[in-house]
């Protein structure tokens, strides 16, 4: 092995994963490239018939077998759901492990593990994602983060979690010296983190996003929530004040409820935290994550930003670079600075956000 490759061999070591309610993104680098990789997070239970496996294995569809039960699993399970016309499961809820479904472990394994393969090399370290501490919610994030710690590791890796809002620092932040305020709108929470010099301050998180609205605005309307869900996701925008469909109307009132919630919440957080530091420059705020999608997002949520006095200034107010993928972005960061001395580490993740910068427009991997 030339030293050249031994170096890239190492440079190379270290994945990300995030573990999202409603979908899994995992990331690595490759032959000097990030390669990115999305699962849905759902499966989707059929009967077994004599010719079920044979044709699920003929179509390549990704499948688990539990008693007299095969499960398709991933994106395949939404498909399956279309044509047999009911809601497919999903292992998660609100951020972590589903409490309500009781075959939620072992998709997130068979998900995880098809997704992040054996380490490359021994102890290969893998950051994932967890939520912070939910405000409006009765449980902890400790089973959770421990349940994926589980699958992880024996499988070989050194696995470390990472906040969520805090991986978005990471990947958005890198010119701000880690400084800022990072929200991540997502399917099942909200995630704030608010960071200076890369030392997280208040972290928390919200049990709404965007499975809230697609529920409350279906409740609103009468419509499922899945019907909901693909009007918001592909013709849906928050630009016209006069929505004059019943669900785009519905919709852009559960997104001004959901926004004002989160702001109410991140004000209240930082006047009752008594670490906040004082700094006269204005910080930098990142928005990200699927909910944030839809076009005119950000002037919503600025201009109900902009009413409200925060303890602390904040200045510019951007989207994420990839709404999507920040997460997964900063968790690999993470892994890869991993180890590096604290003044290096950001150097490091300057780098990597350079060369991320230069190669584009991520693409996903199905
Ligand atoms: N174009 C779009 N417009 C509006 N919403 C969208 C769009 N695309 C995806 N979404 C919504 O974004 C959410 C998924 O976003 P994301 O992948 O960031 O969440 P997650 O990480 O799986 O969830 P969480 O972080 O809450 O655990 C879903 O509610 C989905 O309906
Ligand atoms: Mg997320």
């Amino acid at each position: 092995m030339s030293s050249q490759t031994r170096k890239t061999g190492r440079m190379e070591k270290g994945k990300g994963l995030d573990v999202g309610t409603a979908f899994i993104y995992y990331a690595e680098r490759k032959r000097g490239k990030i390669v990115y990789r999305r699962q849905r997070d759902a499966f989707f239970d059929i009967e077994q018939g004599d010719f079920t496996k044979g044709m699920l294995e003929k179509v390549n569809v990704n499948y688990i077998q539990k008693e007299d039960s095969l499960y398709v699993i991933g994106d395949e399970a939404i498909e399956f759901a279309n044509i047999f016309n009911r809601e497919c499961r999903r292992p998660l809820a609100r951020g972590v492990i589903s409490p309500r479904e009781k075959e939620a472990l072992p998709m997130v394994e068979v998900i995880i593990q098809s997704m992040v393969g054996p380490p490359r090399g021994k102890g290969e370290i893998i950051y994932y994602s967890v939520p912070g501490e939910p405000l409006d919610a009765d449980f902890d994030v400790v089973y959770h983060e421990k349940v994926i710690e589980g699958i992880l590791e024996p499988v070989g890796y050194i696995a470390k979690p990472i906040n969520e809002g805090m991986a978005i620092v990471f990947s958005e932040l890198g010119e701000e010296n880690f400084t800022g305020l990072a929200i991540s709108f997502g399917a099942g929470m909200v995630n704030v983190c608010l960071s200076f010099m890369s030392v997280p301050i208040i972290t928390f998180s919200l049990s709404k996003g965007g499975d809230w609205i697609d529920k409350q605005a279906a409740t609103a309307v009468g419509e499922t929530a899945s019907r909901v869900c693909a009007v918001k996701e592909n013709e849906f925008a928050l630009t016209s004040s006069d929505h004059t469909n019943r669900i785009g109307k519905a919709l852009s009132i559960y997104y001004d409820y959901l926004i004002e919630y989160v702001l109410a919440r991140i004000k209240k957080q930082m006047e009752r935290s008594e670490e906040l530091p004082r700094v006269k420059k204005p910080v930098t705020l990142i928005v990200s994550g699927g909910t944030s999608l839809p076009k005119g997002f950000l002037d919503r949520f600025s201009r109900q930003l902009r009413r409200l006095k925060f303890p602390i200034n904040i200045g510019e107010i951007r989207c994420a670079s990839h709404p999507l993928q920040s997460v997964v972005q900063g968790a690999l960061i993470a892994a890869i600075t991993d180890g590096e001395r604290e003044k290096d580490r950001g150097k490091k993740a300057a780098e990597f956000i350079e060369k991320a910068k230069e190669e584009g427009k991520i693409p996903l991997q199905g």
